[in-house]
């Protein structure tokens, strides 16, 4: 294909990359950004981390800019994320255990944030991992212990449907390609919520993928979910060490690995039912970019690589294997 040719061309859904305000502001990065990919997920400017101040007042610089480079480059913008275990505001710890108050912030903040966005954002991850780590049954969190353990989900659906009824609301999880229970788990709540009525309207799959994944987990895990009949995300693709055995811990291992995931990925995807393909994101433009090479994570040696584009905004041979991958050859 043209040495040059824009990822997003060779797929036949939107291709999606995860920004922060930071990268959209770097000239080099947000050419290639609006170059390559049809989609962006804020990285974590659209949390409650970034909006929801400690008194209770939100800020809306960052995602705002992320929406507005969005609007004025004619990319998708999908909104990341309304409701986490791993999110716990002061805003709202300072509520915890009184019912009602919670309640109702609770829902000012989705209608708040959900309501900002609304006509642009294509879609939401409305909650996130809301499934136990190890797959047994859903996590207990600030949400569950104050709004009940279905009930703090189905309520945030409510409220994002509320605030914007033409976003696809998402629930999203990780691990569901390696751990089997857990994506039971996570296929039973979504059964769950859609016999309430909840208005779900597509399932995510992050997709942090390990050099060991054995072959076929992919579409496994896409065939599984398929099954509802919703457009299904693959919400947050890189391909790293994480658990990967002694076998893949070195460059050459990894980088075999990574060829292999990401055409299998890109190619499942691609069989979808064109309904069924809401989009496939990669999370972050440049490896060392990665929140897997962050400080607090650092749990990859230098040299791991699990992005498209090097630190020089070059494209590596996985940029090749997706592009394969996406068009079918
Ligand atoms: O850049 C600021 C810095 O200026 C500030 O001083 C510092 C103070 O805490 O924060 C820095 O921002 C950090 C940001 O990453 C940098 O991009 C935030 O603290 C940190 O919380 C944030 O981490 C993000 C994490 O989610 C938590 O929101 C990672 O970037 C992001 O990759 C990660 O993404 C998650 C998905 O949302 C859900 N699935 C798993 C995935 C990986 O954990």
């Amino acid at each position: 294909h043209a040495p040059d040719r824009p990822l997003k061309s060779f797929a036949r859904f939107p291709v999606g990359c995860a920004v922060t305000a930071e990268r959209l502001a770097d000239p080099a990065d947000a050419a290639l950004i609006a170059r390559h990919f049809s989609q962006l997920t804020p990285e974590w400017e659209m949390k409650m981390e970034y909006i929801l101040q400690d008194d209770g007042t939100f800020r809306f610089d960052a995602p705002d800019a992320i929406a507005g480079f969005a609007h004025e480059h004619g990319l998708r913008l999908f909104g990341h994320n309304l409701v986490w275990y791993a999110q716990n505001p002061v805003a709202f710890r300072r509520l915890d255990g009184k019912p009602k108050a919670f309640a109702d912030a609770y829902r000012n903040y989705i209608l708040a944030v959900a309501g900002r966005y609304a006509g642009q954002a294509v879609g939401w991850d409305v909650v996130n991992e809301a499934v136990a780590e190890d797959g047994n049954g859903l996590r207990a969190c600030l949400w569950s212990r104050n709004l009940g353990q279905i009930d703090y989900i189905r309520r945030a659906f409510d409220h994002a449907h509320e605030a914007d009824p033409t976003a696809v609301l998402f629930i999203n999880d990780y691990n569901l390609e390696s751990l089997p229970k857990k994506r039971a788990s996570f296929v039973r709540l979504v059964e769950k919520l859609l016999q309430a009525g909840a208005p779900v309207g597509g399932v995510g799959t992050q997709t942090h993928i390990d050099a060991g994944l054995e072959p076929g987990a992919l579409r496994r895990t896409l065939g599984d979910l398929a099954d509802f009949g919703l457009p299904i995300h693959v919400s947050e693709l890189d391909i790293s060490l994480n658990r990967a055995g002694p076998a893949w811990r070195s460059r050459a291992g990894l980088a075999e690995a990574q060829l292999r995931l990401a055409e299998e990925a890109a190619e499942a995807f691609s069989t979808l039912a064109a309904n069924q393909r809401f989009a496939f994101t990669l999370w972050g433009l440049k490896d060392g970019q990665s929140w897997l090479r962050s400080p607090k994570e650092n749990r990859h040696p230098p040299w791991d690589a699990p992005l498209a584009f090097d630190d020089a905004g070059r494209r590596k041979p996985v940029f090749d294997a997706l592009a394969a991958g996406f068009a079918g050859q």
